[in-house]
């Protein structure tokens, strides 16, 4: 009997999802819900819940709490059902090392029980989507990171699914990769596939429509990029070009006015209760201490600064 009728509103409901191991509760009551079409990113340091997470949306691994749906499909009551239904692309690509590009693909269609003129279609769809023509008989163990990313994404969207989940889908990738695997992602939700995906790189969740924080197996911020950097980020932010040396760091957390300081790619990032107050003050205690040559300047906060506040107002 098939629970699905095709009229959920929304793509995901999670109310409650807990998941427990022996002594331990990884993902801790999370409640959130996936509007159809869209790019939901999911972020937390490592070890936060977020393939846990992703594995119980799957039907993959038994919740040991709450409730979620995925399509309209209770994930606890049907995970058969919702496995045939979604896409997923594990955090490590479970691809066939030791079968080419077009026999990964037939694998897959296979799984999901494509055939005949349907699989074939199917297949040509993927192989131009994804760049991979021209590379159909290579094994997949020969394609470099991003191809196997590319071919990754194809066997887990060969049989056109509505919802699909990308558990880092980018690691270990180089930067033009990165785009051109997201320009296929963008290209997917505006057809009305609804994307749930994990990411490191917060230039990817700029461009998520929404996101989720979760921190410790809870979920602690919730909202859209914009939304979390006005709710989430109290104070203002300076960037200080100086050498990113721990004794500068320390120098810029000693700074009157200073709350948190951290590095930010080749530069610090401090958190002040106000720019214009704080800043000439942070200039002048770096001089005092004998810094030379640096430079201060206000910053938007981004959503790594968000971050990095929402884990230390957690702590
Ligand atoms: N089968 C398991 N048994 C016991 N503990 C587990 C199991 N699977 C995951 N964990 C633990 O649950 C926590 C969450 O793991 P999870 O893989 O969901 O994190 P993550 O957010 O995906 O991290 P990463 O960013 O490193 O991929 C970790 O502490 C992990 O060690
Ligand atoms: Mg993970």
């Amino acid at each position: 009997m098939s629970k699905t009728n095709g009229s959920y509103e929304k793509s995901i409901v999670v109310d409650g999802l807990t998941k427990k191991f022996v002594g331990f509760t990884a993902v801790d009551g999370i409640s959130f819900d996936v509007r159809r079409g869209e790019i939901f990113g999911f972020l937390g340091p490592n070890g936060s819940g977020k393939s846990t997470t992703i594995r119980m949306l799957c039907g993959i691994l038994e919740p040991s709490g709450g409730n979620a749906s995925v399509l309209g499909i209770d994930v606890a009551a049907h995970p058969e059902e919702i496995k045939q239904r979604i896409g997923y692309m594990s955090q490590k690509f479970s691809l066939y090392d030791d079968l080419t590009v077009i026999e990964n693909l037939d694998f897959y269609g296979g799984i999901y029980g494509l055939k005949n003129d349907h699989l074939a279609g199917r297949k040509d769809f993927v192989l131009e989507m994804a760049g991979l023509k021209g590379r159909e008989h290579e094994l997949a163990a020969n394609l470099s990171t991003g191809w196997k990313q590319r071919l990754a994404l194809g066997c887990a969207i060969i049989h056109e699914p509505e919802m699909v989940f990308l558990d880092e889908p980018t690691g270990g990738v180089d930067p033009v990769s990165r785009r051109n695997f997201w320009e296929m992602l963008y290209h997917m939700a505006e057809t009305g596939t609804t994307l749930f995906v994990t990411t490191h790189y917060m230039d990817e969740a700029e461009h998520c429509h929404r996101l989720g924080f979760i921190y410790q197996g809870k979920m602690i911020a919730l909202g859209t990029p914009d939304q979390l950097k006005q709710q989430h980020m109290r104070g203002e932010v300076i960037e200080i070009a100086i050498d990113t040396s721990q004794e500068a760091l320390r120098a810029v957390v000693g700074a009157p006015g200073v709350d948190e300081a951290y590095f930010y790619g080749a530069t610090i990032h401090a958190k002040v209760g106000s720019v214009k107050r704080d800043m000439p003050a942070v200039g002048k205690h770096l001089k005092s201490l004998g810094f030379k040559g640096f430079s201060v300047q206000s910053v938007q906060p981004s959503l790594e600064d968000v971050f990095v506040n929402l884990i230390q107002d957690t702590r």
